[in-house]
């Protein structure tokens, strides 16, 4: 698997991260899944991936989410990057929701980090995950299956998805926002307010774009290719135009924040 050389973040932090990886717990995850099987499964042969995705190298590695490296690589290198602690984190999204939702979609959902707490969090809810890569898709089911729940998984992109209007009562992303270009963020938007039903709740945590703006360093830190542009927007104003009501942003731990729509 190639890696980019030139980058600070191969250059320094990589090799700081990539040494306090648990390797044998990554080789595990890799040794358990039956990689072509399940990409064979997700991916039709006729699917073809939208070019602000497949031609990017997020976070440094070449061919980005649709490779085995990013998949297995994401969840130990992740706890890292979500201070002061994952768990608590991920929970800040969770604490937010109103009702006791009972159809849940979680966007973007890569190796179900977001989806298998919220299942946890809402055992009496029908989960489903989706996200453009079978590869992260592949890692979501092991995940799934080693914490015995049953989640369902689906291969395909945000913005237009294949399930019927007014099918979930909750939509959530996690660190979906800052991986795609504004418009398409925004495409996403209508699309979650379509799937919602009446009184049905958006839910995004994902980088404090106030501190991202303010920290520009940091946005070029982790090689995310369209992460300025989403800093130098703002969630509020784009919940808004896709028709949410009662929209709020909430920071969480000052790199993060929760922002939350509903459909009236
Ligand atoms: C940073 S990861 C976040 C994964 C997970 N939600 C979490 O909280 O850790 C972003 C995920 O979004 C997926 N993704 C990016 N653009 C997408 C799109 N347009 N539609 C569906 N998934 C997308 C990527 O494949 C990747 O798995």
């Amino acid at each position: 698997m190639a890696i980019r050389q030139d980058t600070l973040w191969e250059q320094f932090l990589s090799p700081v991260i990539q040494s306090l990886l648990d390797k044998e717990q990554m080789m595990a995850v890799r040794d358990r899944i039956d990689w072509q099987g399940t990409i064979d499964r997700y991916q039709a042969p006729e699917f073809s991936y939208p070019s602000y995705y497949h031609t990017q190298n997020y976070h440094g590695i070449e061919g980005g989410y649709l490779t085995q490296t990013a998949a297995i690589t994401y969840d130990p290198i992740t706890q890292y990057v979500l201070p002061p602690y994952e768990p608590w984190v991920r929970q800040s999204l969770i604490d937010r929701v109103r009702t006791q939702p009972r159809r849940i979609l979680d966007l973007g959902c890569g190796t179900g980090s977001m989806t298998v707490p919220l299942k946890q969090a809402f055992p009496g809810a029908v989960v489903t995950g989706l996200d453009l890569s079978p590869y992260m898709l592949a890692v979501a089911e092991d995940r799934a299956s080693q914490a015995g729940v049953e989640i369902e998984w689906a291969h395909g992109t945000a913005e237009l998805t294949q399930f019927e209007a007014g099918s979930f009562d909750l939509v959530t992303a996690a660190l979906l926002f800052h991986e795609t270009p504004p418009a398409i963020a925004q495409t996403i938007l209508a699309e979650s307010y379509r799937l919602l039903s009446a009184g049905g709740q958006l839910l995004i945590l994902d980088g404090n774009q106030r501190t991202l703006r303010s920290l520009e360093w940091l946005s070029n830190v982790f090689e995310e290719p369209y992460i300025q542009a989403y800093a130098a927007g703002n969630l509020d104003a784009w919940l808004g135009k896709a028709g949410f009501d009662d929209v709020e942003t909430t920071d969480v731990f000052w790199i993060n924040q929760v922002t939350r729509g509903v459909k009236k």
